[in-house]
């Protein structure tokens, strides 16, 4: 479910000591990637560790439509029989990407060089946000969109029969386009560049050279140049995804707000790409310890041993590294409101067009829990009350926004007075077993 259906009401209060293990699933990112170039390779991709939320489910249901073959061995084991590069057959139905930015984006994107008409649809929150900076750079290739007015979904997309590459440069720090773009270029002959200004994650380019298509990254005074020679036969791989840095925030947060708290985090990735928070987090004076180092699934991950944090101190978040925790804002800002002095989050604009505006629905929320917040087209200051003095009693709206649902009810746990969210539901996108993994760290989150 991903708020299509009733809305869920859940409720967090003070809470005592968070402690033991929390092992979260497997990343978002990754495991859209996983099964979108798994269809594209000819043969069968193995993947474990996939995360299996609502976004991800949709994007395995899309696949299948495209004509690959998606399993599902055991929790999450899955294998994936492709249908090479440019093998897709075009879907006899309406694509619904549910929740799921990355998933309409990305697929978009694998369809466009590809000679079919394609529609896509998605909830109430995906019909509102903008396609434009995808189907743009895809029109490059040859590829046509009609959408509603301003870009947004339902969309029609019909691939070019005789795609071109292209030369493009992002405008915007966007992996979703960065991917589609990339996604797109396997499919037209010769060599597409990319060109990133300021580098987002880089879960596509490491997979792509994975699955053995030619791709090089320069680093230049332009940006990121990455260019990639189309019409490779992918080879299918076993991916083993790790586990998601974004969802570990809610866990590593609660436990360095709530009070006498000490968990371990197994896990988390410390891409540069993936880990703005956590750096952000340690110049708070979090006390977090990186233990045992090491590679998994192709990603540099640690494990995380977090205490609570009675001295945590606002900071300023330097604007480049926004695009390394985009989603990790609404988090950070909960625990901003409970570090003593100010938090100042510039260059944050991208919130505004995810799930949710993040900016105003943090905003409003943190207000109506009495804390005070600031915030322009681009910013979002919060001022903290110290451990234990934010006031909570409030409701907070969720607006179908998993991270906003989770980041309230983590500061539910440290308030005076408990927090609810209008509708927890959309959690299941992202992470189905959120209750149940907090309740097993001493969270006091009921349903209701
Ligand atoms: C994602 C990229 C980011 C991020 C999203 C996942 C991805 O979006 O917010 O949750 O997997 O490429 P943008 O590319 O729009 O910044």
């Amino acid at each position: 479910m991903s708020g299509h259906d009733t809305p869920i009401p859940m409720t967090a209060s003070r809470s005592g000591p968070l402690t033991g293990s929390a092992a979260v699933p497997g990343d978002k990112s990754i495991s859209h990637r996983a099964l979108i170039l798994g269809a594209m390779a000819v043969g069968e991709t193995k993947i474990t560790g996939l995360l299996e939320g609502q976004d991800v489910l949709d994007t395995a249901k899309a696949m299948r439509a495209f004509g690959a073959e998606v399993t599902r061995h055991g929790p999450g084991a899955w294998s994936v029989h492709g249908v090479g590069v440019g093998g897709f057959s075009e879907p006899s139905d309406i694509i619904d990407c549910g929740n799921a930015g990355t998933g309409v984006r990305l697929i978009m994107g694998a369809m466009a060089t590809t000679a079919m008409t394609v529609t896509f649809t998605g909830d109430a929150s995906l019909r509102k946000r903008p396609m434009g900076r995808v189907t743009d750079p895809l029109a490059l290739f040859g590829a046509r969109a009609y959408g509603r007015q301003g870009g947004r979904l339902p969309m029609t997309v019909v691939g070019a029969a005789d795609p071109r590459p292209v030369r493009y440069t992002v405008p915007v720090p966007s992996a979703q386009v960065k991917s589609a773009v990339l996604l797109a270029a396997l499919n037209a002959p010769g060599e597409t560049v990319v060109i990133e200004r300021e580098p987002t994650r880089d879960h596509s380019e490491r997979m792509l050279t994975g699955f053995g298509a030619q791709l090089s990254v320069e680093k230049t005074a332009e940006g990121d140049v990455i260019t990639l020679l189309g019409r490779p036969e992918l080879r299918p791989q076993t991916v083993a995804v790790p586990r998601d840095p974004s969802s570990a925030a809610f866990p590593v947060c609660a436990a360095l707000i709530v009070e006498g708290s000490d968990i371990l985090v197994p896990g988390v990735s410390q891409n540069l790409t993936r880990n703005g928070l956590y750096r952000t987090l340690v110049e708070m004076g979090a006390d977090i310890e990186f233990q045992n180092p090491r590679e998994e699934g192709g990603e540099p991950v640690a494990d995380l041993r977090v205490r609570f944090s009675a001295a945590l101190k606002g900071v300023e978040v330097p604007p480049d590294r926004a695009p390394s925790m985009i989603d990790e804002f609404p988090v950070l800002s909960v625990v901003a409101a409970c570090a003593e002095g100010t938090t100042v989050m510039r260059g944050v604009r991208e919130m505004r067009v995810k799930e949710s505006d993040r900016i105003d629905a943090m905003a409003r929320g943190l207000e109506a829990c009495g804390v005070r917040v600031e915030e322009d087209e681009d910013t979002l200051i919060v001022h903290g009350l110290g451990t234990g003095g934010v006031p909570g009693g409030a409701t907070c709206a969720v607006h179908l926004d998993h991270r906003i649902a989770m980041s309230f009810l983590v500061l539910g746990l440290a308030s005076r007075k408990p927090v609810t969210v209008d509708d927890g539901s959309p959690i299941a996108t992202s992470f189905p077993i959120f209750e149940a993994l907090m309740a097993g760290l001493g969270a006091e989150i009921r349903r209701g």
